[in-house]
């Protein structure tokens, strides 16, 4: 069974909700930089003050301050990991590469969960979280275009990309990853 995964895939594809059930599953840890950095929002740390305003923006984080969040996780004991919203550009994933290597734990799958515009927006709208609003949510699809989705080819030319249809209930959309890990 495979167990260094990546969810790619647009605001409210499914990646945090999919990893979720699948690092409780499985013990993986699960690893979401948007939920490492809320919780800095809410302890109101200096690095979640740094962020507050770019998150609300729907903006990205400097690639800096996300790979040493990324680095301190990654680092301890695990019998898996799940990475969910990193890495969101060729820089952070030319990164991830460099400490993957270093811990020598090759990632091995990376699960694209894709959906219509429309579908995410509604979802993420029905969920209302602070980033939620449709102005928000329309920034950070725009990001995710620009900046994220080239990493869909790029992890397809290193033969590690798996297509997932995310427009589709749970349940399905869980069974159809655990078969391809298997
Ligand atoms: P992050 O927390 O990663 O947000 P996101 O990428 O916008 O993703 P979402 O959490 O909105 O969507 P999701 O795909 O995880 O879907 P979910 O399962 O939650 O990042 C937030 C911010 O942090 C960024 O904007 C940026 O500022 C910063 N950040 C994070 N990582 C960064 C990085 N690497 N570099 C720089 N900045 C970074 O589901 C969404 C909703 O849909 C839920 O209500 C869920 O219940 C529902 N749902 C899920 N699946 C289904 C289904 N199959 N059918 C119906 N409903 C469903």
């Amino acid at each position: 069974m495979k167990k260094h995964l990546l969810f790619l895939g647009a605001p409210g594809a499914g990646k945090g909700t999919q990893a979720e059930l699948l690092s409780k599953a499985n013990s993986f840890l699960h690893l979401s930089t948007g939920e490492l950095l809320r919780k800095e929002i809410e302890m109101n740390s200096i690095l979640g003050r740094q962020v507050k305003d770019i998150m609300h923006r729907g903006e990205l984080v400097n690639d800096q301050l996300v790979l040493k969040i990324v680095k301190q996780n990654l680092d301890q004991d695990n019998k898996g990991w799940i990475l969910d919203g990193y890495p969101r550009n060729l820089s952070q994933a030319k990164s991830l590469n460099e400490v993957l290597i270093e811990l020598n734990q090759p990632l091995e799958m990376v699960f694209y969960l894709d959906i219509p515009e429309e579908v995410l927006v509604n979802r993420l709208l029905l969920r209302g979280r602070k980033d939620d609003i449709e102005e928000t949510i329309r920034r950070r699809v725009d990001i995710y275009r620009k900046t994220t989705e080239p990493l869909i080819q790029y992890f397809k030319e290193l033969s590690l990309l798996e297509y997932i249809d995310a427009d589709r209930d749970l349940k399905t959309i869980s069974s159809e990853i655990k078969r391809k890990m298997a």
